[in-house]
Order: structure tokens, then C-alpha cells, then sequence
């Protein structure tokens, strides 16, 4: 792939960028227990708070009102003084907090190179992909104005020439923030691989050339295509450069083609047609539902004749019971994601459809997780045979889809 030779030192830096990050002893005990906290808040505190609910907080709320609460909001109002649902709070935002801070000094540490191994990847591309940054780009404020669940900075922050550090503060924080669910435990890119495996078994004729990754971070749900598109070009366009550098190191060490570029989904640069497969995961909640309607309106432009659309995101009110749509909504209010309520309020098949898609081929399905229930069953799965498993922490996975 290298057209020019690659001198010692250059050699010497094209590592694997993640292999940089070594934490201590401490900062690893400190992670463990972040993890186990997490844990911890999302069985054992969630189960009680809805035990909690279902004795106390429900029939209370029946007695003031006259009737039990018919949604998620009046779910919440029956909830919010309940001490279970504070304490589940209270743990579960520190938690989030620490899954950031507790690699931020790790991070730190090795930031001179880790930037070093980026600049070189970017320069030689070993494995053909590319990535473009651009230091004129302005975030937009939906992103750049808030610390998005909590990483301090957001996804945008910059904190040195050709930086890397949230994008690696994104990655290893994952980690923590995941570490101790064992379903989730060293799952990389398990959406792109349902979508993929879900796309190869519903429509086996469909093979698609260019695939576009909305909101790509680093890339982690774009590469897995390539496992089943393997002559796919894969483009994954974020407003992050941080987390775009970071990314395309890593997938450059791997062998992995990625073209990433730093653009706003709401109005990229490619032709009309550009792409067969738009594709996102955990994208649109963060993003103001007007922003949303004009991201599926560039999506649709973007696709060709044929073309799909395969979004994954939390599900809607709509698709899941009230308490279930309330226990989704917490992020809404204590996790910097100010649209996540009302984006879950929308119907994603009925924005698609305004956005331009044919009513008929958009629709929404659960999917049940490759990584967590195997090949053989997203086949039966397709064949109509075995239904998905209940929603949540990524048991199955939520996807949107149209067709132009
Ligand atoms: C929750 S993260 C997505 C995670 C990622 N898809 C993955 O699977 O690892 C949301 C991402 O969307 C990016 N983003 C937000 N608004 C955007 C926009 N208008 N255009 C492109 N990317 C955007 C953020 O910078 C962030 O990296």
C-alpha cells in the first residue's frame, strides 16, 4: 500500500496506538472498581428500584392521582422523591464520571506518543485507508457545548496540535464503562456486526460498494462490514477529530482500510449516490430532533438507486412498556444527552419516510446481538424462526431501515 519508503523512525512509531496506553496498578484497581459500580447500579440497583416502584412508588401515586401512571413521564413524577430511583442516580452518575476520569492520567502520560503514532499512520496509511481532519471545522454546539455523557470536553475538546486524547480517553473509558457486564466485555463492534450479519442473511443479493458510518468515533461499528463486505470502501464521517485520528491508527495497525473525515452528517461532502449502506450506531439520541430530520434528508441523497439505510439506536417509546421507556429516559436527564427523550418520542420509520423514503420499505426491527447468540441463530432469526431476545444491555439491538 506504501508508495514511499518508510524511514527507521517511522517504522518504529507505526505501533499499535493502544498498545501506548499502560496503566498502573492503582489506576487499574481504581477501574475495577468503576466497573463494578456500574455493574452493580445496572443489576442489583435497577432491580430494586423497580421492586421499589411496583410496592411503593406506583400505589402512591394511585392513591394521589386515582389511577397508576399511564406513561413513562407520570412514571417519573411517581419516581423522582423514591430513594431507591436517588441512590440509583446518584451512583450511576458518579460511575459514569469515573468511567472517563480513571484513564484520563494514563492517557496523559503517553499523549506525546500516542500523537506521534497517529501522525505517522495518517501519513503512510499502510493499510489504504486515509483520514482528513480540518482545523477551520466548527463543531456544531449540539456536540461542542456540552460535556456528552459526561466526557469532560465532549467528543470535539482539543487539547494539543493533532490531538488524540479523547479519542483514546473515548476508547479505554469504554472499556471501564462496560468492563464488568460480561455480555459486553471485549465486544468491539458488535451493532456493525448484527447490522452486517442481520443485512447478509435478509437480503443476500445486496452487496454494497461504498458504505457510509454516521458519527463514527472511531470507526468501532464501521470496520466490522468489512468482516462481511469485505470489497466494501468503508467511510466513517464524525465532527471528533480527536476521536477520527485515534481511530484510524488503530484500524490502520489492524490492516483495516477506513476513510475517515471530519464532517457534519447534516451536510457532507460526497456526491448524490455516493453510498448502497448508511449506517450509524448510538448517533441520533444526541442530536436535535430538527438535525436529525435533515441528517436522514443528506442520508437519502447520499444513498444510491437501491440503497440502504440500517440506523441502530435506542428504541422509541412506542416500542417498548412505560417503565421500561422511563428507566431509558435517565440519560436524558443526569447524562448530558438533552435531546435523548425527545428523539425516543419520535417514530424513526415515520422520520425516514419524511425524510424522503418511500413509506413501504421503512421499518424497524430488533435484532437480536451477533456476538452474544451466534451465526446460526441471526440465520433462524431472519428465517422467522426464533424471535429476538428482550431488549437491553445489548441483548438485542434496536435498527431502523429504509430503502431508496
Ligand atoms: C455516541 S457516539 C457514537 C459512537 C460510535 N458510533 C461507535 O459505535 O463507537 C456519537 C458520535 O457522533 C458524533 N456526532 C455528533 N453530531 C454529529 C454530526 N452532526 N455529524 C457527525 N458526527 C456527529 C460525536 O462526535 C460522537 O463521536
Amino acid at each position: 500500500m506504501l508508495d514511499t519508503p518508510i524511514t527507521p523512525a517511522e517504522a518504529h512509531q507505526l505501533r499499535d496506538i493502544d498498545s501506548l496506553y499502560s496503566p498502573t496498578h492503582d489506576e487499574i484497581a481504581r477501574q475495577r472498581f468503576v466497573s463494578a459500580v456500574r455493574k452493580h447500579v445496572l443489576v442489583d440497583k435497577a432491580a430494586e428500584m423497580k421492586a421499589a416502584y411496583d410496592r411503593e412508588a406506583k400505589p402512591a401515586y394511585k392513591r394521589r392521582h386515582g389511577h397508576a401512571p399511564k406513561d413513562h413521564e407520570q412514571i417519573r413524577k411517581a419516581m423522582l422523591n423514591d430513594m431507591t430511583f436517588k441512590v440509583f442516580s446518584s451512583l450511576r452518575l458518579n460511575a459514569q464520571e469515573l468511567s472517563w476520569t480513571s484513564v484520563m492520567d494514563g492517557v496523559e502520560r503517553v499523549l506525546p506518543d500516542m500523537i506521534e503514532v497517529a501522525r505517522t499512520a495518517a501519513r503512510l496509511n499502510p493499510a489504504g485507508g486515509s483520514v482528513k481532519t480540518d482545523p477551520a471545522f466548527k463543531p456544531p454546539a449540539y456536540v461542542a457545548n456540552v460535556d456528552v455523557h459526561h466526557i469532560p470536553g465532549s467528543f470535539t475538546a482539543e487539547v494539543a496540535k493533532d490531538d488524540v486524547a479523547i479519542g483514546a480517553v473515548a476508547h479505554f473509558g469504554t472499556k471501564v464503562f462496560a468492563g464488568a457486564l460480561p455480555h459486553r466485555k471485549d465486544n468491539p463492534g458488535d451493532v456493525a456486526q448484527t447490522i452486517a450479519h442481520y443485512l447478509k442473511y435478509k437480503h443476500p443479493d445486496f452487496k454494497p460498494k461504498r458504505i457510509l458510518d454516521c458519527g463514527t468515533t472511531g470507526g468501532k461499528n464501521l470496520a466490522p462490514y468489512l468482516e462481511v463486505y469485505p470489497d466494501a470502501e468503508c467511510y466513517g464521517i464524525d465532527v471528533a477529530a480527536s476521536a477520527l485520528r485515534y481511530g484510524h491508527a488503530q484500524w490502520e495497525f489492524k490492516g483495516k482500510p477506513l476513510h475517515l473525515s471530519q464532517q457534519n452528517a447534516e451536510a457532507t461532502n460526497f456526491p448524490d449516490g455516493f453510498f448502497d449502506l448508511v449506517v450509524s450506531c448510538f448517533f441520533f439520541h444526541e442530536i436535535p430532533v430538527a438535525t436529525t430530520k435533515k441528517i436522514l434528508r443528506e442520508n437519502y441523497r447520499l444513498l444510491s438507486k437501491g440503497g440502504r439505510l440500517a440506523h441502530q439506536e435506542l428504541p422509541p417509546n412506542c416500542e417498548v412498556d412505560p417503565y421500561y421507556a422511563f428507566y431509558l429516559d435517565w440519560d436524558n436527564y443526569y447524562n448530558y444527552e438533552p435531546d435523548y427523550a425527545d428523539y425516543r418520542s419520535q417514530v424513526p420509520k415515520k422520520l425516514c419516510a419524511e425524510a424522503g423514503f418511500s413509506a413501504s420499505s421503512c421499518s424497524h426491527v430488533f435484532i437480536p446481538s451477533w456476538r452474544s447468540f451466534g451465526d446460526d441463530n441471526m440465520r433462524r432469526f431472519v428465517e422467522g424462526k426464533v424471535p429476538p431476545p428482550t431488549h437491553g444491555n445489548g441483548a438485542s439491538w434496536f435498527v431502523f431501515e429504509a430503502m431508496k
